[in-house]
């Protein structure tokens, strides 16, 4: 690595995984650079851009005018924006466009956009030439401190979220922190639930330093950088300790069990909730349900859902816009969740700030009067 590219406000992470490990770099103005960081790493590298129409508005030309003055060729797909844009269609369009552009194993498909691109575009990388090289350009919040972390790839099927695709690391992170200026501050909330998250799983100290500087990481600069790259940290050593969940990763679905239910229950539909914020209202019950169950205390939960609501996310079922199905339709969306394991529920819970721990025999009756206690109906 050249020293004289790092400026003050740039951090390094790097995801240990031997020959696979990789670097994620974050700060300002990376798009600009990306030739470069991308050369040094993949000489002789060939590229398809894989990216949606509004991140596309906004950084596509700026992405290709860095690559062409590496002198790196690219292709560019540009697809629609949002949830839905995760399925099978999508990923066999992309897989033949990648094809029609004649890039070999040794080339590689570049992810510019949030999660949505990232987890679509990796499991592209991951099938295609039965597995291609891939760089994550996160452009969302979400992806900066989550998706674009850990291999995780994968689509969405009438049955529910992510339930087809691969692991499939990358070969480099550009996290350009410039970018999420334009990320609506909406989206720039979700993924900050995800940030709040890490904290929550094992960094009390992280978390408390939220609570005191989010007003900083909301405004950009310094603090936002340092926060993206402690939550790429925190990612990396789960990932490290866990590649490929086993046990241990499973923490980082902290709130997502009943998060995935309720997105579920909106037909994934991202106006009336987005992925983070199904996670932050996921996380809240994930405490509640901890303080039900007489494993932390109740002022913990009221802690994080002060948090939340202190940066404006909801936190309750009833913050969800229009009628949602039943708690006994909400049931079956976590029982089709992929973190059923012989028919017993594994859930996620906690002893506290910071003390999440994997729970792999809750009974279903106790989240079901859990749910029914919480719904709004
Ligand atoms: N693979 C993993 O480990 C992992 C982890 C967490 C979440 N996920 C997945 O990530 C997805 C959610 O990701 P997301 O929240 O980034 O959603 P997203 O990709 O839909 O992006 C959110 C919205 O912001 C727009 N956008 C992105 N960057 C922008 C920018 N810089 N300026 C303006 N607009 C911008 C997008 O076009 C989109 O409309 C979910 O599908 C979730 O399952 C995956
Ligand atoms: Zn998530």
């Amino acid at each position: 690595m050249n020293m004289a590219d790092q400026t003050a406000d740039e951090a390094r992470v790097t995801v240990p995984l031997g020959a696979r490990a990789y670097d994620i770099v974050i700060g300002p103005g990376l798009i600009g650079r990306a030739g470069a960081e991308i050369t040094a790493r993949l000489p002789g590298v060939r590229t398809a851009i894989v990216t949606d129409e509004n991140v596309a508005a906004h950084y596509l030309a700026p992405l290709q005018d860095s690559l062409r003055e590496a002198s790196i060729k690219s292709t560019a797909v540009i697809l629609p924006a949002g949830e839905k844009t995760k399925r099978f269609d999508h990923v066999m369009q992309v897989c033949e466009d990648v094809l029609d552009a004649r890039l070999e194993r040794g080339d590689a498909v570049l992810a510019l956009g949030g999660g949505v691109i990232g987890d679509l575009t990796g499991f592209v990388a991951g099938i295609v030439r039965r597995g291609m090289r891939f760089v994550q350009i996160p452009t969302s919040l979400l992806a900066q401190v989550d998706s674009s972390v850990g291999g995780k790839t994968g689509i969405n099927t009438a049955h529910g979220k992510n339930l087809v695709g691969v692991f499939h690391q990358p070969a480099l992170v550009l996290a350009d922190t410039g970018v999420l200026d334009t990320l609506s501050d909406r989206e720039f909330r979700a993924g900050y639930a995800e940030m709040v998250k890490y904290g929550l799983i094992d960094r009390p100290d992280f978390f408390a330093w939220l609570e005191g500087h989010w007003r900083d990481v909301f405004a950009g600069g310094p603090a936002r950088v340092r926060a993206i790259a402690q939550s790429c940290q925190a990612k990396a050593d789960v990932v490290a300790a866990d590649e490929h969940e086993h046990g241990h990763r499973a923490l980082l679905n902290l709130g997502h069990t009943f998060g995935h239910a309720l997105e579920a229950a909106t037909g994934y539909d991202g106006k009336r909730l987005v992925h983070g914020e199904g996670v932050a209202i996921g996380t809240v019950l994930a405490h509640q349900f901890s303080a039900r169950l007489n494993l932390a205390s109740p002022d913990d939960a009221q802690r994080v859902a002060a948090h939340f609501q202190a940066v404006g996310l909801p936190t309750r079922i009833a913050d969800i816009e229009g009628v949602l199905p039943p708690p006994d339709i909400l049931m079956n969306h976590i029982a089709q969740d992929k973190k059923v394991k012989k028919g017993k529920l594994t859930f996620i819970l906690t002893r506290g700030i910071g003390q999440s721990f994997v729970a792999d025999d809750v009974p279903s009756s106790e989240v079901l009067s859990f749910l029914k206690e919480k719904h709004p109906q």
